[in-house]
């Protein structure tokens, strides 16, 4: 396998990472709103990884106090199933527990099976639901928490 390495999310990243967005969601983050996050947002933390050179996943959290709220995780649809969500996954929830995070969690959309079971893999349990969280078809959300980050990286491979 490519060398794969990660680290934070730098302008110079925004094309590809529009690029993924668009690939990977029904509602796409805008360039501008996601420079806005690694620009100004003091809160945002946001990591890419890259294998052979081209950044091919990132993920993103906002960290506010105890909270890591996670707000984004994507892999290229040509670079999936090689542990690279769970590897930059890890490596965010590492750095929010040394931040002073106490917990993390996210939303995900019911239909989502892949995303839960990544989720769960990392110790994610479900919390609740937000009935009609979703704008573009009404699809309710899974709200998930993690409260044992470091139990959880424990068992988690290094990136
Ligand atoms: C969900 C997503 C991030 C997974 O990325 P990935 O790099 O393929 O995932 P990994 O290879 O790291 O897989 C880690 C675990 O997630 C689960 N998983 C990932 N893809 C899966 C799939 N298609 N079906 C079932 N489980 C899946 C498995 O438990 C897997 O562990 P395993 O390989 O040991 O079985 C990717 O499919 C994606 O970008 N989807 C579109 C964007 C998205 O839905 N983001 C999450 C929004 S909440």
């Amino acid at each position: 396998m490519p060398e794969r390495s990660i680290r934070p999310m730098e302008a110079r990243d925004l094309p590809r990472v529009s690029e993924m967005e668009r690939l990977c969601f029904a509602t796409p983050w805008s360039k501008d709103a996601m420079e806005y996050e690694i620009t100004q947002n003091g809160l945002a933390r946001y990591l890419v990884l890259e294998e052979g050179g081209l950044v091919c996943a990132y993920a993103g959290a906002w960290l506010v106090f105890e909270e890591g709220h996670i707000t984004n995780v994507a892999v290229h649809p040509d670079f999936r199933r090689r542990g690279h969500a769970r590897a930059v996954l890890s490596a965010l929830m590492r750095l929010a527990l040394g931040e002073g995070a106490e917990f993390m969690d996210l939303e995900v959309r019911v239909s989502n099976g892949a995303a839960i079971a990544l989720y769960q893999g990392l110790g994610f349990k479900k919390a609740g639901l937000r009935k009609g969280y979703y704008e573009d078809n009404g699809e309710d959300a899974i709200v998930m928490v993690n409260d044992r980050l470091g139990r959880a990286l424990g068992s988690a491979p290094a990136p």
